[in-house]
């Protein structure tokens, strides 16, 4: 496995892998979540590429870049074993030199639902991923359903700027309990971990209630808001049920959905999705 930070020795690395690569995306500190699509891209690609990077761009001011959790040597050790073929871990002036001021950005998806709540958050994704696609192009690209709406943003971006490679969006990989594995989970205390299922809980008290023949996309909202209020500990951001395609709230639901939310344990803010239909 060939560790490289400089773009030089990533381009000449890349020259030497024939056939077709995978590309995982990370902001490192890696969980099973992020080597199930390592694991993914091994299994559909001849080679894999990893690339660990805190980007800045997407952070907000209100944001902290710097408490965010880092561990090179353990995310190293983690991919070892699954043959990963190179990590690239870029510096920030690798990305971002002296001087940048080049932008990528999706509009209307980036509107509702996160890019409300974090704004310039998507034109830091869109930006980096798209520097990060031109420095490896990747056969495949690999992404968690976990960030639904920075996954249907990077799949737009992809066809709308003639990439030539395929967006592969992979399940949600959860903890027994339910929870979304995420590298923000370490900041949960062990009341606020308790606590934290409320997000999956409350996603499939919307679902069962879809199951049921529910359709009215305010009682789903509504039944999610109530699982929510029912966790002390919780402080929901939004929870959303809008069209899976547009992410535009809905009325009624009559085609595939997404059911979203950002909620508050405590200082850390998580989220999750179920798809619907
Ligand atoms: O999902 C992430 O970890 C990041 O948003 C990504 C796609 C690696 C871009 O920095």
């Amino acid at each position: 496995m060939d560790i490289l930070s400089s773009l030089t020795d990533l381009r000449t690395a890349r020259l030497s892998l024939n056939g077709t690569v995978g590309l995982v995306p990370t902001m490192g500190y890696l969980h099973e979540g992020h080597l199930s699509l390592v694991s993914r891209a091994k299994a559909e690609n001849q080679h894999v590429i990893v690339t660990i990077f805190v980007n800045p761009t997407q952070f907000g001011a209100n944001e902290d870049l710097s408490k965010y959790p880092r561990d090179l040597e353990r995310d190293l050790s983690l991919l070892r074993p699954i043959g990963v073929d190179v990590v690239w871990t870029p510096t920030a002036e690798v990305m971002y030199p002296p001087g940048y001021q080049t932008w990528v950005e999706v509009e209307a998806l980036t509107n509702p639902l996160e890019g409300a709540m974090r704004p310039g958050h998507f034109r830091g994704v869109t930006t980096v991923v798209a520097k990060l696609f031109n420095a490896t192009q990747p056969t495949k690209a690999y992404f968690g359903q976990k960030d639904a709406q920075q996954a249907a943003v990077i799949r737009r971006m992809a066809v709308d700027l003639n990439f030539p490679l395929e967006v592969i969006i992979c399940p949600t990989t959860r903890e027994a309990d339910g929870l979304a594995k995420s590298s923000r989970n370490k900041y949960l205390s062990e009341a606020e971990r308790a606590a934290a299922t409320v997000l999956f809980r409350s996603l499939s008290a919307a679902k069962d209630l879809y199951a049921s023949g529910e359709r009215d996309a305010e009682n789903l909202r509504g039944k999610m808001k109530e699982v929510i209020a029912s966790e002390p500990l919780a402080n929901m951001q939004y929870v959303s049920c809008a069209d899976y395609d547009s992410l535009q709230e809905l009325e009624t639901v009559t085609g595939k959905a997404l059911l979203s939310m950002a909620v508050f344990l405590g200082k850390t803010r998580l989220i999750d999705n179920f798809v619907l239909g």
